[in-house]
């Protein structure tokens, strides 16, 4: 029975969306499309895509081969790989938490929304007659009610956990992906149909972005926005594919999905800037960024759309569940299938229901504090110098997982690969098989040098800019 031991993929292609899944998410929708438009339009995507190859390929290459080699979580399979190796996948496991801890909060929010938008397409007052940011700020401040939001995202999320590999995440993302990317063309193709809407595409491709928001183009702030969007919206540096790697099948190809998934990953964050500022800016809504850009704006443009954007709203909060819920999973598994090994390996039963239990609870508690800081309203910003000068309370969390552990586990990964087990390591588990080891040249020169050179400017950086330097 599934549930009683590790679990596996039931195909390549089950694994290649769950991937997909855990990378495609709220950084896709709500980050990568504002910092587009923030940071030059069309030479971000440049910056964006010489990331994603330079490191986000490479990286996900790396923690595929080390999840699979070891068939571990990823404290134990690190700890295979070198004791000392052992932090980097704790630091993972912690990262995993804290990204949960904000996550689910938003999770949390985007079902509200659903409910709102559901409730007025049959005549009720889903949002009490009020408009974006005065809902907003109501509901953020209503404690009972975000508590009561996030408590459901833990529910969803975690009995698709629950269900195990295969019967749960495989079988979720296998609906939720495809559908992810017929609601973005859904809206992309209405939205364009809006008079107005091109000014969408102009504010992300063009320069033109930058000028509607006041700004100038600066090439460093360009490289740093990117490397820290593209390590988060791929989920690397914290174990998540070494955990998903591990549930993987020998017959699979690890260098060509290593291509794939940043590939769809990078699609749907286009395709949701696509989705998202035609309509904003056919409706006369300004641009924006983070939660704001999710719900205030979201919410104005659907209901100065009459009849029609009710129904959009639906759809697209659902797409925003999609994309919360589909990575959710992924951030639950990396805690989840660590205690699940740690009580194989003392010949234990998995007990994956009571595990993700434990994991859903411990996890839900850490979201309180984040419920209860009303983005940065509370005395837990207020009250610390370092919070609020960072911006709230799930700021600091974000710059904790984002700003370091992620690009100092990305390039300690890389760095154990390159010079630690070595090449000829990571040749044997690519070529496991019978398979092919696409690019096995780029792989190489950028695992041992540019992929780690890239991470620590991207680490320094990053911190740098989180404390506004
Ligand atoms: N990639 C997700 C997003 O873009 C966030 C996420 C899911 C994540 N799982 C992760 C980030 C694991 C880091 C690590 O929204």
């Amino acid at each position: 029975m599934e549930g009683q031991e590790r679990g596996a993929w039931g195909s390549n292609l089950g694994f290649v969306l769950a991937a997909m899944g855990s990378a495609i998410g709220l950084g896709n929708l709500w980050g990568f499309p504002y910092k587009m438009g923030a940071n030059g339009g069309f030479p971000f995507l440049v910056i964006y895509l010489i990331m994603v190859i330079g490191c986000g390929v490479v990286v996900m290459g790396l923690e595929m081969a080390i999840g699979r080699n070891t068939r571990k979580s990823p404290i134990l399979a690190m700890g295979q790989l070198g004791k000392k190796f052992k932090v980097i996948g704790l630091f993972g496991v912690l990262s995993a938490f804290v990204i949960m801890g904000f996550y689910s909060v938003l999770i949390g929010y985007s079902l509200r929304y659903l409910a709102g938008f559901g409730l007025e397409i049959f005549g009720g007052a889903g949002f009490a007659g009020m408009d974006g940011a005065a809902f907003f700020g109501a509901y953020t401040g209503n404690i009972g009610a975000v508590i009561g939001y996030t408590a459901l995202a833990f529910v969803i999320s975690g009995v698709i956990v629950a269900a195990g590999i295969q019967s749960g995440i495989e079988r979720f993302n296998k609906i939720g992906i495809p559908s992810l990317f017929v609601i973005l063309i859904v809206i992309i193709v209405y939205g364009l149909t809006l008079p107005g809407s091109k000014d969408g595409l102009t504010f992300m491709f063009s320069s033109q972005g930058m000028q509607i928001l006041g700004v100038e183009f600066d090439f460093f702030n360009a490289c740093r926005a990117a490397g820290g969007q593209m390590l988060f919206s791929l989920s690397l540096g914290m174990g998540a594919l070494i955990t998903y790697g591990s549930y993987l099948d020998d017959k699979a190809n690890i260098s060509k999905n290593a291509w794939v998934i940043p590939a769809a990953d990078t699609a749907a964050a286009i395709l949701a800037g696509m989705a998202i500022f035609p309509v904003v800016f056919a409706m006369g809504q300004s641009p924006a960024g983070g939660p704001g850009l999710l719900f205030i704006t979201m919410h104005n443009t659907f209901f100065s759309m009459g009849g029609i954007g009710l129904g959009l709203g639906v759809i697209f909060y659902l797409l925003v569940i999609f994309a919360g819920v589909s990575s959710a999973i992924s951030l639950m598994e990396v805690v989840a299938s660590n205690f699940i090994d740690q009580r194989l390996a003392k010949g234990k039963p998995a007990n994956r229901r009571q595990v993700v239990l434990g994991v859903s609870a411990a996890m839900f508690v850490l979201s309180l504090f984040v419920a209860c800081d009303k983005l940065g309203g509370s005395v837990m910003t207020t009250g610390s110098a370092f919070v609020s000068r960072i911006g709230s309370l799930l700021d600091t969390f974000d710059f904790f997982a984002s700003g370091i552990m992620m690009p100092l586990g990305a390039m300690l990964i890389s760095l154990v690969v390159g010079w630690g087990k070595g090449i000829p390591w990571l040749k044997a588990e690519m070529e496991k098989n019978g398979n092919k080891f696409y690019c096995e040249k780029f792989f190489t020169i950028f695992t041992r040098y540019i992929t780690p050179l890239l991470m620590l400017f991207v680490l320094i950086s990053l911190a740098l800019s989180y404390l506004g330097i």
